[in-house]
């Protein structure tokens, strides 16, 4: 197959070496859009600076302080701020870099793509993905700050890359464009208020990213937030994580449902204070139906058994049907059972309320998250725990690799567990891993927990294992 072409799953069959920057497409028109300051025109005009004066003369031109930051292949200017907040000139957040990280990594596994950063701060990820991706069909780094498009073009200058910058509200730039491949949802809170414009705007085969930072309303500290922002109800215990974004992913979801797009996730990450999950579109009535019988709401019953309720689309009937159940209040283990096979145990220690509904499929294409984890470090496996020669966090990426190929729904908390079982001894994670392989059965870490084991095993079974294990 030629370099670039697609395989069957619409990868990329060989990682693209040395081709050439991307194409320019439909930067001279929306360049004209771009704010005055730092144009393309001025830019050229501008005598060569000693490297040496570069701060003054910005600090000069942008009323504000900056400094230089390294992050992949980019070199960027970022305002001087002693505490990342949305009150900065123009937002950066160091922290993100594992974020942008897995963006680059992600989108080098698929043929080129015309990209849009409708949220797009300092232009970080455009600058990355123009100079890390190689090739690609477009790139659009759009921002509603004047101050921040401003930058981009500074910033793209320096690193010797060019795209369209466009400065508009990010909504209405995406509806009046004729869609993207890919489009980056990189906001503060909740991406709700563009998913409307993404579900419209993305290609049938595409991509859209949506981060997600108001963890607290998904994973149940501020429950009515979320059933109000995300139409579920959250649960707050071990695996709240791991339920949140499922919340966030059937948002998504049903507004994809809307305009007959499936959203179907291709790679999920939990980490810090944010969510990111990578949606893949297909197109088509059968395909959404098929997504929309994944959504589940869960309750915890008089055993603690966490049950499937019912797959409820929409809003209107959550919040009545979970009023409506006498829930227990302290209910320990859990048995979750949904519409597939072995799904996992789920032991829920705070059963006071039902949860969901939630998406239940698949959270990580496999061969995707194969490849990501690969190409984050392909000696990943035998670099141990310090692993400072990477420049990516390719143990983390090679953590979900692993627990993609377990399919489970949820993970076994071996703490909790062997508290409620009132085993006596401590167990290490890594040899209840391998104890569980031994018997033929999948297991892994799980990048949700460091207590958690996922695994198709069932609860009983896994009980089993840790008792067998304590008496060694
Ligand atoms: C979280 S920051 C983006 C960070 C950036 N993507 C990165 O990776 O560093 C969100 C950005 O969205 C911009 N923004 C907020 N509301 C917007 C809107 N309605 N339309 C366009 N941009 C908006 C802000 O100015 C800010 O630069």
């Amino acid at each position: 197959m030629v370099e670039g072409a697609e395989s069957e799953q619409g990868y990329k069959q060989s990682p693209k070496q040395g081709s050439k920057q991307g194409s320019k497409q439909g930067s001279e028109q929306e360049l004209k859009q771009k704010p005055k300051q730092g144009s393309k025109q001025e830019l050229k005009q501008r005598p060569k600076q000693n490297p040496n004066k570069e701060h003054e003369q910005y600090e000069q031109e942008f009323d504000y302080q900056l400094r230089k930051v390294k992050e992949g292949l980019a070199e960027i200017f970022v305002p001087v701020e002693k505490k990342i907040s949305k009150q900065m000139p123009v937002f950066y957040n160091p922290i993100m870099k594992l974020n942008r990280d897995l963006t680059v990594l992600l989108l080098k596994q698929f043929p080129e793509m015309s990209i849009c950063d409708p949220l797009a701060g300092t232009g970080i990820r455009s600058i990355r993905l123009a100079k890390e991706l190689g090739s690609y069909k477009e790139i659009v780094a759009n921002d509603l700050s004047s101050r921040a498009c401003a930058l981009i073009m500074r910033n793209m200058q320096i690193n010797d890359v060019e795209f369209a910058v466009s400065n508009k509200d990010a909504n209405l730039f995406l509806l009046e464009s004729k869609g993207f491949d890919y489009i980056d949802l990189d906001v503060f809170g909740s991406p709700n208020f563009m998913l409307d414009s993404a579900a419209k705007r993305i290609s049938r085969g595409g991509i859209i990213a949506v981060t997600a930072t108001d963890t607290s309303a998904l994973c149940g500290t501020y429950r009515d937030a979320c059933r109000r922002k995300y139409w579920a109800e959250p649960v707050r215990n071990e695996i709240m994580h791991e339920a949140g974004i499922r919340i966030l992913i059937r948002k998504c979801q049903l507004v994809g449902a809307q305009y007959d797009k499936a959203l179907v996730p291709i790679y999920s990450l939990s980490k810090d204070h944010y969510f990111r999950v990578f949606l893949r579109c297909e197109k088509g009535k059968a395909a959404v139906d098929n997504v929309l019988k994944q959504h589940s709401l869960f309750w915890l019953d008089g055993a603690g058994k966490v049950t499937i309720h019912k797959a409820i689309v929409g809003n209107a009937t959550v919040g009545k049907a979970i009023a409506g159940e006498a829930m227990v209040s302290k209910a320990t283990v859990s048995k979750a059972i949904i519409g597939r096979a072995t799904v996992g145990k789920v032991h829920a220690q705070d059963a006071r309320t039902g949860f969901g509904p939630i998406w239940t499929g698949q959270l990580w294409d496999k061969e995707l998250s194969r490849r990501i984890a690969a190409s984050a470090s392909p000696a990943a496996a035998d670099e141990g725990p310090s692993c400072s020669s990477c420049s990516y966090d390719c143990r983390l990426f090679s953590k979900i690799a692993g627990e993609a190929e377990t399919d489970a729904l949820f993970f076994f908390d071996i703490q909790k567990i062997i508290k409620h079982e009132k085993i006596k001894k401590n167990i290490k994670k890594s040899v209840v891993i391998k104890a569980i392989g031994d018997i033929g059965f999948i297991a892994s870490e799980t990048h949700f927990s460091g207590t958690g084991v996922r695994s198709n095993i069932s609860y009983d079974g896994f009980v089993g294992v840790l008792k067998k294990l304590a008496t060694h």
